[in-house]
C-alpha cells in the first residue's frame, strides 16, 4: 500500500516536473493535475469551422510528433478529444487556456492568435524525442495540467537583413514557422539596403533589374542574391497568417541606399554611384544618401510606400532612418536650397523633414511607421505616432517613451543577433531588462515589445544563421512573453537544454556550444 501510494505520488511529481520542464516561453500560471490523457490513433480534435486553420496545423504537428494521425471532427461530443473553443469571454489580446485531464484536452481562447497558442504549448507537453520521419503510431502520454497564458508584450520580434544576404522563402518561412512554436509574432523584413533592394516596385523596373544583384566582380554566390516576387511575398503573406506571424517590411531612407541609387544614380546628390559590393568590400556606412533637395527622392519613397503597402498587410511600416551621413547633403546645392526655403535649423533636419513626408504617405496607406532611433535627432516636427526603434542602446528608447513615443527594445548589448554568443550569450538574452529598471507605469506601457535584429553581413549560411539565431531566440521568447518574474536562469536552462529535441525536430542547426 504504502509502495503503491509512494509510485503514485512520486508518478504525479514526476508529471508536475517535466511539465514545467516542458514550456518555453513560460506560462504565466500553470497547476499540475492528476494522471495523463492519452492520445491514441482513435483520439479526434474537435473544432468549430473557423478554426479550420488552427485544427489543421495541430492535426499536422501531432502526426509528425506521434504518428498519430488523428481525425477532425466539427461537432464537439468530447470523448478521448483535443477541443479547440472560441469563446466570447473579454480576455486579453492572444491568451488562451488549455486545460488537460485524464479525460480530454480543451484549448479555449477568445482570439485565434490565442487558440493557436494554446495549440503550440500543447504540442510542447508532447514527448520531446528525437523526431523520425517514419515514426510509428504509439499511444503518448499527455500530463495533466491547467494553463492560463497571456503575453507580456505584444511586439516579440525578430529581424532579418535580407539585403546584406538574400535569404530564400523557403528559409524564410521555417524561421517563421520556429519562431510561431515560440510564440513570436514579428517577423520584420529588412529588405532594402546598400547591399541589395530586394522586392520589385512597379514605375521603377530598374530596382529589380540593376539592384537585386551585386557587381560581377565580387563572385558572390548566386544564393545571396537576387529578389521576392510579388508571387513570393503572397506566399509568405499566407504563410505567416496561418502561423499568427506579423511581416512588417522595412524600406529603408534615406541612407543605408547604396543598391537603390545604383539603379537611379539621378536620385543621389553626386549622381556618381558605384556599382553594388558585398558588406566588407564598403565601408560599412556608405556616404551616398539619396538627395533629399531633389523632389524625385520623395517621389521614388511615395511609390515604394504605396506599393510595399499593398503587398504586406502589417498595419506597420518600417522607414529605417538609422546611420545617415550628411557630408553629401552639405555640398549638394539642391540639398543646401531646401535647407532655406523649407527654413530648416540646419543640413542634418533634413532627414526629420524628409521622413516626416514619408510617415505621411505610410498614413495615407492605413500604415503606422516604425523607424530607427536617430529618427529622434534634430527633428522638431516628428509626431508621436512613429514607433521608435531603440537600437543604439535602450536610453533613446526609454527617452522616447518618457516622451509618448511607443517603442521596440532592440539595443545592441542584448538584442543583435549577428554579434557571437561570447559577446551576447543566451543568458545574457535572457537577463534583459526591457524596462531598464524603471516602475513608472506611464513610461513602460510605451514600451511594445523586444526584437532581436540578425545582420546578414558575417553569417551567410542557412545553418550559421540557424547557430546565430538558435537557443538564443528561445530566451527572447521567454523575455517577451514570460512574467517579469520569471527570472531565474537556471530553471529556464534546465527547459532549453530539454528543448534542444525540438530544435532537432525543426531542423534547426542551433549553436553547440551553448548546450554544454
Ligand atoms: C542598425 O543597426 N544600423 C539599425
Ligand atoms: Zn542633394
Amino acid at each position: 500500500m504504502i509502495k503503491a501510494l509512494y509510485t503514485v505520488i512520486s508518478g504525479m511529481f514526476l508529471f508536475m516536473t517535466v511539465a514545467a520542464q516542458q514550456i518555453i516561453p513560460l506560462p504565466q500560471k500553470m497547476t499540475a493535475g492528476k494522471g495523463a490523457f492519452i492520445i491514441n490513433a482513435a483520439t479526434t480534435i474537435q473544432a468549430p469551422q473557423e478554426l479550420e486553420s488552427e485544427a489543421g496545423i495541430l492535426q499536422q504537428e501531432i502526426q509528425m510528433i506521434t504518428g498519430n494521425q488523428l481525425a477532425i471532427e466539427k461537432k464537439a461530443s468530447g470523448k478521448n478529444a483535443i477541443i479547440l473553443v472560441k469563446t466570447k469571454e473579454q480576455a486579453p489580446a492572444e491568451s488562451y487556456r488549455l486545460d488537460i485531464s485524464a479525460t480530454g484536452v480543451t484549448i479555449s481562447a477568445a482570439d485565434h492568435t490565442g487558440i493557436f497558442y494554446g495549440c503550440m504549448s500543447l504540442l510542447q507537453l508532447l514527448p520531446a524525442q528525437d523526431w523520425k520521419s517514419d515514426m510509428a503510431a504509439a499511444p503518448v502520454n499527455i500530463p495533466s495540467i491547467n494553463v492560463t497564458d497571456f503575453p507580456r508584450f505584444k511586439w516579440r520580434g525578430l529581424m532579418l537583413d535580407l539585403s546584406r544576404t538574400f535569404m530564400s522563402p523557403d528559409y524564410i518561412k521555417r524561421t517563421i514557422r520556429r519562431m510561431a512554436f515560440y510564440k513570436l509574432n514579428v517577423l520584420h523584413l529588412h529588405l532594402t539596403d546598400d547591399q541589395g533592394w530586394r522586392i520589385p516596385i512597379n514605375g521603377y523596373p530598374l530596382l529589380a533589374e540593376k539592384a537585386t544583384t551585386f557587381d560581377p566582380s565580387f563572385h558572390e554566390p548566386k544564393e545571396f542574391q537576387g529578389y521576392y516576387t510579388v508571387a513570393d511575398i503572397q506566399d509568405l503573406n499566407n504563410y505567416a497568417k496561418q502561423m499568427h506571424v506579423d511581416l512588417v517590411p522595412e524600406i529603408e531612407s534615406p541612407g543605408h541606399s547604396h543598391a537603390a541609387l545604383f539603379a537611379y544614380p539621378d536620385l543621389s546628390c553626386s549622381g556618381n554611384i558605384a556599382p553594388i559590393f558585398p558588406f566588407f568590400s564598403g565601408d560599412g556606412v556608405t556616404r551616398d544618401v539619396f538627395c533629399v533637395g531633389n523632389p524625385g527622392s520623395a517621389k521614388f519613397f511615395r511609390t515604394a510606400i504605396t506599393e510595399t503597402a499593398a503587398m504586406f498587410p502589417s498595419r506597420y511600416i518600417h522607414l529605417g532612418g538609422d546611420e545617415v551621413p550628411r557630408t553629401e547633403w552639405e555640398q549638394c546645392p539642391k540639398c543646401q536650397a531646401l535647407v532655406k526655403s523649407a527654413k530648416l535649423d540646419n543640413t542634418g533636419a533634413l532627414q526629420g523633414y524628409f521622413m516626416q513626408q514619408l510617415r505621411d504617405q505610410a498614413v495615407k496607406e492605413g500604415k503606422r511607421p516604425v523607424a530607427w532611433d536617430e529618427i529622434l535627432h534634430d527633428n522638431k516636427s516628428l509626431t508621436k505616432d512613429w514607433v521608435i526603434m531603440s537600437w543604439t542602446g535602450s536610453k533613446p528608447g526609454m527617452e522616447a517613451a518618457a516622451k509618448g513615443y511607443d517603442v521596440v527594445m532592440t539595443p545592441t548589448s542584448h538584442m543583435y543577433f549577428d554579434y557571437t554568443y561570447n559577446s551576447i550569450n543566451t543568458k545574457k538574452v535572457f537577463e534583459f531588462d526591457p524596462f531598464s529598471g524603471n516602475q513608472d507605469e506611464n513610461v513602460t506601457r510605451h514600451i511594445l515589445g523586444i526584437q532581436a535584429n540578425f545582420w546578414s553581413h558575417i553569417d551567410r549560411t542557412q545553418a550559421r544563421i540557424d547557430a546565430q539565431l538558435f537557443p538564443r531566440l528561445l530566451a527572447l521568447a521567454e523575455r517577451a512573453w514570460s512574467s517579469a518574474d520569471d527570472k531565474d536562469y537556471e530553471k529556464f536552462n534546465t527547459r532549453k537544454m530539454y528543448h534542444r529535441n525540438w530544435l532537432k525536430y525543426m531542423d534547426v542547426k542551433y549553436y553547440r556550444g551553448d548546450f554544454k
